[in-house]
């Protein structure tokens, strides 16, 4: 499998690309907008085709390049079904099994930052990776506080999914403020401060106490995509 890390960084959003390296099929996840170009460059220097563009949810601080990239190359859109994407050409469920490629995407759905929030998973070989969207960050998680986010909700999807997975599982989140770019389920057991407080009671208290500013482009980016980014 080839994977590409690429970086916003107005938004600090990670957006991937995976491909399978014998059929050439690629898959976008949380692609951003202003990146058209270097994806399209991108896909055409690695010999890509672009099958399938995901988004983990509806974010609050980027626009999606959902629609413009299924403009420019016929690619299948998929957003979860809860955050009411009317434009997109697929919804996301939990167990839904995204194959592009012999690469098998598994999609979990793991409400909490957003109702509409999905982590997925893809094994190659005995490596699994988790591309764990705003659920879960290397030491944090995703805020609770907007677009019908709850902590407790989020607390669930961590401990009865998200932290399930194998330990040695390859974390790449959706978003770094720091400089981080992987870890491990391990890793994150042991460090991430979120991940610390013994009961769901105490973790609902952690996220209800941040008091963090709205996100920059909140007020544009929501409406833009529930459209797939674009212009109506
Ligand atoms: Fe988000």
């Amino acid at each position: 499998m080839l994977l590409r890390q690429l970086f916003d960084h107005e938004s600090y959003t990670y957006t991937y690309l995976l491909a399978d390296a014998d059929t050439s099929e690629a898959v976008l996840i949380d692609p951003v907008d202003v990146h058209l170009e270097m994806y399209l460059r991108l896909l055409e220097e690695l010999g890509c085709k672009l099958v399938a563009a995901l988004d983990t949810h509806v974010h609050a601080d980027h626009v999606t390049a959902l629609g413009l990239l299924r403009e420019a190359t016929g690619c299948a859109t998929m957003v979860g079904f809860e955050g009411e994407v009317d434009c997109a050409s697929e919804g996301l469920a939990d167990g839904k099994v995204i194959a592009v490629g012999a690469i098998e995407i598994n999609t979990l759905f793991t409400p909490g930052h957003t109702d509409d929030s999905f982590c997925f998973v893809v094994k190659d070989g005995s490596q699994t990776y988790l591309f764990s969207g705003d659920t879960l960050f290397i030491r944090g998680t995703g805020r609770t506080d907007f677009q019908n986010g709850d902590p407790g909700t989020l607390y669930d999807s961590l401990h009865k999914k998200v932290l399930t997975l194998p330990d040695d599982t390859l974390v790449y989140p959706g978003h770094d403020y720091k400089g981080w770019t992987v870890s491990t389920i391990a890793e994150e057991k042991r460090a991430n401060p979120r991940l610390e407080p013994a009961t769901k009671e105490a973790f609902i208290e952690l996220m209800n106490g941040l008091d963090l500013p709205d996100p920059k482009m909140m007020d544009v980016a929501v409406p833009a995509n529930r459209s797939c980014g674009l212009k109506s």
